[in-house]
């Protein structure tokens, strides 16, 4: 099994019309968005687009869901981050100028003093167009179906920038996740009016293409049954393409949630444990986090985590250790008994309670204390989250925090 190795499969037209897109970047800039299911292999196509790209700046962030709504800025503080590992402090606070300290709040280092983090979304989009104007600049937002409501402004108003500089926006959002009523729609559909945004829609790999992928992933060619059965099953998406053809060994499965928890299963049951301690704390979390949830010495979390992450189950980010496919959270997530639901719950909000109190801890919280059932408490950390919110960054995000706190009167 090759997961990772494995060639980009079937999608030469859109990296060619990815690359004609950012060879038209002259004095106007273009913006894309990219779009498909879960696991339809957006992101896999963006890595492999931009791995091509030479003589470019890209700086990539991703929307993150905090299992009770977007995660604040998430994506735009990764921008800020990959603009300083690219460019240096020096030249990004000097791009910035006077708005430099409005950054503090998501990347300290670009900062004195705290500035007026109201004008945040004006900083960063006045600061990308001043590099685009120096720099031949890609910039990434992904997972707009996770973004709140700043990020969302920032990116269409970088779309709109790009119409008359030479910048290169690329978005991508889960049609899956877009429902009509979705924020993200009215936002795409203003853009579209304008003719300011080419979309490229993902699709479903061909049964050809499905059979390509899985012979690649289970390293030898499939059996004609087998590779029929898994073009099927898959529904021509990707990454159930490679669950399914990593275990041919056994039976395949009878229901795609079957094929999500296959390397779950194969866990012993300490790792199966730390999964599903991980899922209840969402598709990611800070290892000292989850150290005091997961109640267990060192070693046996290491050895945990260790077989998790062998089976491709996780993957460790940093600090943090993060389910390798969201979906693969969702399946864990949803084979919790009650009683355990509530006690994990319980343990990630007192947890939590012993971490800095950012708007995005307290917003956690008190995810968490409504998930454990205990509405009063979940009332005041919702309400710290909103006050924490307002006070360091976006009125948006202490608006949606308000509306989560509304809900629970
Ligand atoms: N065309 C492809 N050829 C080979 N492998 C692919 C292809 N597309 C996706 N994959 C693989 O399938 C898996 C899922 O792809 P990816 O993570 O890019 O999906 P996604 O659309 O970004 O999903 P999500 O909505 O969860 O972010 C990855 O392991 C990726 O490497
Ligand atoms: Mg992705």
């Amino acid at each position: 099994m090759q997961i990772g190795r494995v060639p980009l499969v079937g999608r030469q037209a859109d990296l060619d019309a990815l690359r004609d897109e950012v060879d038209a970047v002259g004095a106007e800039g273009r913006a894309v968005v990219v779009s498909g299911d879960a696991g339809m292999g957006k992101t896999r196509l963006l890595r492999d687009f931009t791995d091509s790209l030479t003589d470019v700046v890209v700086v990539r962030g991703a929307c993150v869901d905090s299992g009770s709504g977007p995660a604040p800025l998430t994506a735009i503080t990764d921008l800020l981050r990959d603009l300083v590992d690219a460019l240096g402090v020096e030249a990004v606070r000097e791009a910035a100028g006077p708005g430099a300290d409005a950054l503090g709040v998501l990347v300290p280092a670009l900062a004195d003093s705290a500035g007026d983090a109201e004008r945040l979304a004006d900083v960063v989009v006045e600061l990308f167009s001043q590099l685009a104007r120096t720099h031949r600049l890609v910039v990434i937002i992904e997972d707009l179906h996770w973004a709140d409501s700043t990020t969302c402004d920032i990116a269409a108003r970088l779309v709109r920038r790009a119409a008359a500089l030479p910048l290169f926006v690329l978005l991508s959002y889960r049609t899956d996740d877009v429902g009509r009523a979705h924020p993200l729609r009215p936002v795409l559909a203003e853009l579209d009016r304008a003719r300011l945004l080419t979309h490229r829609p993902l699709a479903r790999l061909s049964p050809a293409e499905v059979g390509a992928l899985a012979n690649a992933v289970h390293g030898d060619t499939l059996a004609a049954g087998v590779l029929n059965d898994i073009a099927a099953r898959s529904d021509g998406i990707p990454f159930y393409v490679e669950e399914l053809a990593s275990f041919t060994g056994a039976r395949l499965p009878v229901s795609l949630r079957d094929v999500l928890l296959l390397r779950y299963e194969r866990l012993d049951a300490e790792a199966r444990r730390f999964a599903r301690v991980l899922a209840t704390g969402g598709v990611e979390v800070e290892h000292a986090v989850l150290r005091d949830v997961f109640d267990g010495d060192e070693a046996a979390l290491e050895d945990a985590v260790r077989s998790a992450v062998d089976a491709q189950v996780v993957v460790i980010r940093d600090e943090a250790y993060a389910f390798r496919h969201a979906l693969m959270q969702e399946a864990v997530y949803a084979e919790l008994l009650p009683t355990e639901r509530t006690r994990l719950h319980t343990a990630y909000a007192v947890a939590l309670e012993n971490s800095a109190p950012t708007a995005r801890v307290l917003a956690d919280i008190a995810h968490h204390w409504r998930a454990a059932r205990v509405p009063d408490r979940a009332l005041a950390a919702g309400v710290a989250a909103q006050r924490a919110a307002s006070v360091a960054s976006a009125w948006s995000t202490a608006a949606e925090a308000g509306e989560r706190v509304l809900e629970l009167w």
